[in-house]
């Protein structure tokens, strides 16, 4: 079948592919920019994009710095061309800050999710930005649209359903996870189609699970969806933001080496078991001060790592330290290569 484009609000990409804003400095600038130039939307990744020693005095003006540098980056990069947006967490302590950094920055799109953005249209104002919350449920994503619309009049211009099976936080509970056939993506797609229809919502949804080649997308789009988002197949691109090190962690590890465990922000999260999460699975605190709270929900004196460290670690390839956050299709990164071989396949019929 020959693919549809993916219209959002008034954009167009040629494939209907979004990049995964995947956090801390994977989805950086030149990944989403090559992801646009590739005919997707490509996404940078909000958090964690500070100097950590600058942040402990200047946590906010330092993420906020920081983050807008990567988005003129993507912009120079792009010259001049559109589909450029940004992932944002609802879970971080500075979410208005960065949403507003993101407006000021002239991206087309934000996504937002672990966590119901439930004041992002607030944030946003009359901007002409597509907002995208990320939804595990239909009646998750029933509470966004009756608020929005409620407080803002203001309907999403895309939703992502994010499926048991994906890579990161997980917004299931422990044993949605260990039966995914529960709460499968063609079960959320209906609920999600039948709260679009009670409010009158025509808006493209797009999966996110487990997305790793052509067929993946075609068995989306003909389930119903009108779109992917891909994380984890991406994180082994040559263009992704992490050290090699730690790519060549994803490319090694198999299916057997994952599992879920509570991250501090929250929420289940997918991790491959490397040192750092056997020594928190045997109960071990890791030594730590925390000097910014950049997660709401974190309690420092309670939890075992600290996420913030972990995935900077991930960042300078630092195997011991790192936290690996991964899908279940982990199998498939079997190498590093550069992001346009898998939009190469996207091509004809
Ligand atoms: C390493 C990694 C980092 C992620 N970071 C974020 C993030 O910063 N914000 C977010 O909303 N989702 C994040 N996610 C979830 C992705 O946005 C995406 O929905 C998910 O990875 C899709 O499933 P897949 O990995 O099976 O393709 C992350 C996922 C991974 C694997």
């Amino acid at each position: 079948m020959k693919l549809p484009s993916l219209k959002i609000r008034n954009l167009e990409a040629k494939f209907p592919v979004i990049q995964a804003g995947m956090g801390v400095r994977i989805g950086v600038a030149e990944l989403a920019s090559a992801v646009v130039k590739c005919g997707g939307f490509g996404t940078i990744a909000s958090v964690g994009m500070g100097d950590v020693e600058r942040g402990k005095t200047h946590f906010v003006e330092e993420c906020n710095e920081k983050f807008a540098n990567e988005l003129k980056k993507a912009h120079a990069l792009l010259e001049g061309r559109k589909n450029l947006g940004v992932n944002v967490m609802v879970a971080i302590s500075n979410y208005e800050e960065i949403v507003r950094t993101a407006i000021a920055g002239g991206v087309d799109y934000i996504i937002s999710g672990a966590g119901l953005p439930l004041v992002l249209p607030e944030y946003v104002g009359d901007a002409d930005v597509a907002l995208i919350p990320v939804i595990s449920s239909g009646r998750a994503f029933e509470v966004v649209v009756k608020t929005w619309l409620r407080k803002y009049n203001r309907k999403p211009d895309a939703v992502i359903i994010e499926g048991p099976k994906c890579g990161g936080h997980l917004g299931f509970t422990m044993d949605m996870i260990e039966h995914p056939e529960t709460c499968s993506l063609d079960i959320l797609l209906k609920d999600v189609k039948e709260v679009m229809g009670r409010y009158d919502i025509d808006i493209p949804v797009l999966a996110a699970e487990e997305v790793c080649c052509r067929a993946d997308v075609e068995k989306f789009i003909k389930m119903g969806f009108d779109g992917v988002q891909v994380g984890t197949y991406f994180i082994t691109t040559e263009e992704a933001g992490i050290d090699r090190r730690s790519k060549q962690v994803f490319v090694d590890a198999k299916k057997e080496d994952i599992v879920v465990i509570k991250s501090p922000v929250g929420l289940p999260v997918r991790v491959l078991k490397t040192p750092l999460v056997q020594r928190v699975l045997s109960g071990n605190r890791e030594k730590f001060s925390c000097p910014y709270r950049c997660l709401r929900s974190c309690n420092p004196a309670k939890s075992l790592f600290c996420i913030a460290r972990a995935l900077l670690a991930t960042w300078e390839g630092d195997v011991e330290n790192g936290l690996y956050m991964v899908g279940c299709n982990v199998d498939a990164t079997t190498r590093i290569y550069p992001v346009k071989e898998f939009f190469d396949t996207l091509e004809g019929e």
